[in-house]
């Protein structure tokens, strides 16, 4: 695996979303990231039907002697999309080469990492719905008929040259798939929306953590944690280490539903998972706004998030667990959110809501 080109900037927003991990550099949490992400099929937890079409598309392609078509991936930040890529490359024995659309901002970047690859190989592109104009119609004839055209020359002396490229894979991820132009999303063969982790699956991947960390944990000790991950692998790896700190210096080391749950009240993770910046978020809607709805920016500016991060990291698990909702007024929280924080919900937000 080679990565060509990356960018920092989402990762650092998603850090800032939580300060669990505030104090951690990027770059241990990269490391950490990669030491424990799963590269095979059977590793890879959760997901079943997608795993099935990949399995059913890997072996046609692999019949037919021809490259897997291009994929794209969409959905919240840290449920599996890059490391799905990295499964597939595993899977078909070849390399992928990563990079990020804010990494591609000349043509020249769009155009080297092209030219680079070798046939069969994958081409991983994360974020990609922040791909400039330029860049995407330089992607077009490459993803479509394997060729790149150039120009050379000024004005009248202007030449096109078509240059032919080795038949690869692209695999896009975003976690924005609304933003991603009609013809770009046109070109990928395969487009998958991977999906919030049940409680079973997030224990199996917090046992599975655990085992690789050397970190002693029970099924309840699994499951407590489980229950408080937001239905995400990144995040509920992330805890098992947070709580794994605390029983090492409480306790005797090993996890237990009842220091998983200790643990996890001290961090101020509550029993639906959410943190400060969720509960903020929820609280301002209900004591400020009535319930809503109420715009975005007025949110982010009053609890000190940008807007992207709130869009993508906090909004997706909460539209999931019925405390918000999107209107084309604003946000409006509901009745479940004024119980989970205690208010009293009054009879007009239940019909509002409704
Ligand atoms: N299905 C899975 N089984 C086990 N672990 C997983 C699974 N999916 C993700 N993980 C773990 O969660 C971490 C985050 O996954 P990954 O980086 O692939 O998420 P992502 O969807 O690419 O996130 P982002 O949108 O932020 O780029 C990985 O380090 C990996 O260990
Ligand atoms: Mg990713």
């Amino acid at each position: 695996m080679s990565i060509i080109a990356d960018d920092n900037d989402f990762e650092q927003k998603k850090v800032k979303k939580n300060p669990v991990i505030k104090a951690e550099s990027i770059e241990f949490d990269k490391n950490f990231e990669n030491s424990i992400r799963p590269k095979s099929f059977d590793t890879y937890i959760g997901q079943s039907a997608l795993k099935e079409t990949l399995k059913i598309s890997i072996e046609a392609a692999k019949k037919r002697g021809l490259p897997l078509d291009h994929l794209l991936f969409y959905g919240p930040p840290g449920l599996g999309k890059t490391t799905l890529a990295g499964v597939i490359a595993e899977q078909t024995g070849v390399e992928i080469k990563i990079t990020s659309a804010p990494a591609l901002e000349r043509p020249r970047d769009i155009i080297g990492i092209l030219m680079s690859l070798k046939g069969g190989e994958i081409l991983f592109i994360d974020e990609i719905h922040r791909l400039n104009k330029v860049a995407e119609e330089i992607l077009y004839p490459a993803m479509e008929d394997f060729y790149l055209d150039m120009t050379t020359g000024k004005s009248q002396t202007v030449k096109t040259l078509r240059i032919p490229l080795p038949k690869f894979t692209l695999i896009g991820a975003t976690t924005k798939a609304g933003e991603l132009s009609g013809p770009l999303r046109d070109r990928f063969g395969i487009i998958h929306r991977l999906e919030f982790y049940s409680e079973d699956e997030l224990a199996q991947v917090i046992k599975r953590t655990a085992g690789i960390l050397d970190i002693e944990i029970n099924d309840e000790g699994a499951y407590a944690i489980a229950k408080r991950s937001r239905g995400t692998p990144r995040i509920a790896n992330r805890l098992v280490k947070r709580v794994s700190d605390f029983a090492l210096v409480k306790y005797d080391g090993k996890i237990t539903a009842d220091i998983a749950n200790q643990a996890l009240d001290v961090l101020k993770i509550d029993n639906y998972g959410l943190d400060n910046t969720d509960r903020s978020l929820l609280k301002l809607i209900i004591e400020k706004y009535n319930g809503g709805p109420v715009g975005i920016e007025t949110i982010a500016a009053a609890i000190g998030e940008d807007t992207r991060t709130i869009e993508d990291v906090c909004e997706p698990f909460l539209l999931q667990a019925g405390l918000l909702q999107r209107t084309p007024r604003g946000r409006k929280v509901s009745p479940a959110a004024y119980k989970h924080l205690g208010y009293k919900c009054q009879s007009e937000q239940q019909t509002l809501w409704q």
